[in-house]
């Protein structure tokens, strides 16, 4: 929908305000904390992480060489190869062996190097993920695989900026020679910042040696672990304190065929050892082809568990369950093919939790984590419809539910909120008792602010919800011009306000997609945007940190007359009390253009505090949006509210959320 159109409704209300425009004039807004109407699962607010948008490799993960290993559909993808003293046949991409469940990653390059002295004379160069941010400072981790049958060349390593300057190098000397592969590596630093800046290798000497999985990783990974992840991304994460996170997707989980499905099995163990797989977002959208887009699995099942575990979140894994993505090729396995399928959902649980003497705990185990996940949750399917979802969901359910009782399964809606697809497996679900119903709403902004009462008259003893992914779409559904503008993300700060008061039936909530990096993205809105160096939340993204952070632990009433404060003078508001905190937060959107103050009247076996913090974000212009040089533009600001008794006349900016946060003095 269109700014215009929102401007225009949300005016419509105003009027209706105005007639009655002051804080005497309109009905009170009353919270009862005593009144506690659910409570808050520790899960409610998560994120949601696909490969999507360059969000894994490229993006998370902090790889800087793109094809590492030559595995891509055209082995040089990525690399340069150039020298006066290069003939034909000194550079050869070469096969180890065509058996690829013995050797998952057979491809290497053969360099034949004669009588190399300079740069000129023989270099490989990868350019990287739409170039490679280089800091200055910085220490740089080389590694490769090697094996020289005839030893006698030596590398020189250099980062180069845009213009080709060298600003960080060193000498690297293979140390093994013979017929077996050895892996060896070094550090070295950059002497300055490059924000596109490119990975050359060049050769002096003469001898024959194949290069393999070519690495390259900075030294700020988050945690500092070795082919980590990016350190300023995670941290995002983090900042949320994530009550889940679901990986890895998405639609990359039923591939656009059932051979490009997501094999989880294939990203555990030695990151030399998994197999390559096409990304299916590389060609899925024609106004954003994305040729170079695979998955290398660096980033794999036990680093998005590690994941899990170091911001806090409980994992969600979702998993194929037989089918390939209806909107592609709609493939289906046969229902009694589906033992393989079903066994990979077994063994997953036995991966995360199993006993380090179980065949998968103890690759769990050899990875470096003998202690169990505690996975609690699993999704079987993404976006998959019709009855032939149900049918083989249940094979899958009475497998899991036979073995694993303890794990609450994710059960698919479908693509849409509503309609013939999301009705059929919406009521056929609830009468099965599926434990958690994942719903997807990409819509218009209008579409969230009238949804904010969608749960109002959900059963509240039948099947959980988990709002799995949702994002307003400023222009239409995935469209190339959508924008993460303020309409959008205080429109959904308005729906979530009917999460939060029906978290009764509402488990769990993550806005969709999480990353987008902003040269290589195919889908936006996204919530964090990226390029080689930077990392910035958008206007949504605080959205879901403050409610995240504000989550509390139990739903109490709010209501204006009789009624749930859902769009009346186009305010929206939710309130929960966090017990351990000893806390009163509400949280009130305005999504009218005009300024009001409301009487809030707060009932309480408990005192009032002196003051209380009002944490806000507003905006008059609707457009407005976060920036790589404005990244804070749109984004939460702290004041101290002074409190005198219950009843208090609160200044609500237009176009706000506002999270008041009232101390409860025992
Ligand atoms: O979030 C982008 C895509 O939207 C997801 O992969 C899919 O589940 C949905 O259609």
């Amino acid at each position: 929908m269109t700014v215009a159109k929102f401007t225009y409704l949300t005016a419509a209300l105003l009027t209706a305000f105005s007639f009655n425009s002051s804080a005497q004039k309109s009905l009170p807004i009353i919270v009862n904390a005593d009144k506690v109407t659910a409570k808050v699962q520790p899960t409610m607010w998560g994120v949601f992480f696909e490969d999507i948008n360059m969000g894994a490799d490229g993006g998370i993960y902090a790889e800087l060489v793109k094809n590492r290993s030559f595995e891509f559909y055209s082995p040089l993808m990525g690399w340069s190869v150039k020298g006066k003293k290069i003939t034909e046949g000194d550079v050869l991409i070469l096969n180890r062996q065509q058996n690829p469940i013995t050797n998952p990653n057979p491809r290497f390059l053969r360099a034949n190097v004669k009588n190399a002295d300079n740069r000129g004379d023989f270099s490989l160069t990868n350019e990287g993920f739409r170039g490679m941010g280089i800091k200055k400072g910085l220490n740089y981790n080389f590694s490769l695989m090697y094996r020289q049958a005839k030893p006698g060349v030596k590398m020189h390593l250099e980062l180069l900026d845009e213009k080709g300057n060298v600003i960080g190098s060193t000498v690297f000397q293979p140390a093994e020679s013979g017929t077996e592969w050895h892996k060896q590596g070094l550090s070295f630093a950059a002497n300055a910042t490059a924000p596109k800046g490119k990975f050359a290798i060049w050769m002096e000497g003469t001898g024959i040696i194949d290069l393999d999985m070519i690495s390259l990783f900075p030294g700020d990974t988050w945690k500092q672990r070795p082919g980590g992840l990016r350190a300023d991304m995670v941290q995002l994460l983090a900042d949320m304190k994530p009550g889940f996170i679901r990986f890895p997707g998405g639609c990359i989980v039923e591939g656009r065929d059932l051979a490009t499905r997501y094999p989880w099995k294939k990203t555990i163990g030695p990151v030399e050892n998994r197999e390559l797989n096409i990304n299916r977002w590389n060609t899925e959208f024609k106004h954003r082809l994305t040729g170079d887009y695979f998955q290398t699995y660096g980033l794999g099942f036990f680093e998005y568990f590690q994941l899990a575990e170091d911001i806090g979140a409980e994992a969600l894994p979702i998993l194929n369950c037989g089918m390939a993505c209806q909107f592609n090729t709609a493939e289906l396995v046969p229902l009694d093919q589906l033992g393989p399928y079903v066994q990979d959902a077994l063994d997953l649980v036995q991966f995360a939790n199993g006993d380090v003497n179980t065949p998968w705990g103890k690759k769990r185990a050899e990875m470096g984590h003998p202690a169990p996940f505690n996975l609690k949750m699993m999704g079987v399917g993404n976006e998959n419809w019709g009855p032939q979802y149900l049918e083989r969901l249940k094979i899958f359910t009475d497998s899991l539910k036979a073995k694993y009782p303890e794990i609450k399964l994710v059960n698919s809606s479908g693509t849409d909120p509503n309609g013939d697809r999301f009705d059929f497996l919406n009521n056929n679900l609830r009468k099965n008792k599926a434990d958690i119903i994942d719903e997807h709403y990409y819509r218009s902004p209008e579409w969230f602010l009238s949804n904010a009462t969608r749960y109002d008259n959900y059963d509240r003893n039948g099947s959980k919800v988990f709002a799995g992914e949702y994002a307003a779409q400023s222009n239409g559904i995935a469209s190339e011009k959508n924008q993460n503008n303020w309409q959008c993300a205080l429109a959904e700060a308005a729906f979530m306000t009917g999460l939060e008061r029906n978290a009764q039936v509402v488990n769990m909530a993550s806005y969709a997609p999480l990353f987008a990096h902003a040269d290589a993205w195919q889908w936006t809105p996204d919530m964090i945007w990226v390029d080689n160096l930077n990392v910035y939340g958008t206007p949504n993204y605080y959205v879901q940190k403050l409610y995240s952070l504000y989550k509390g632990t139990d739903v109490v009433d709010i209501k204006t007359g009789k009624k749930v404060v859902a769009g009346q003078d186009s305010l929206y508001a939710s309130a929960v009390v966090d017990s351990k905190h000893n806390e009163l937060i509400i949280k009130i959107v305005n999504a009218s253009g005009k300024a009001q103050t409301r009487n809030l009247q707060v009932q309480s076996r408990h005192k009032m505090p002196a003051t209380g913090i009002l944490t806000s974000i507003s905006t008059p212009n609707l457009k407005a949006v976060n920036s790589f040089d404005n990244a804070i533009n749109v984004s939460p600001k702290d004041e101290r509210m002074a409190v005198k008794g219950k009843t208090l006349a609160v200044a609500i900016k237009p176009y706000s959320f506002n999270v008041l946060r009232l101390p409860l003095i025992k």
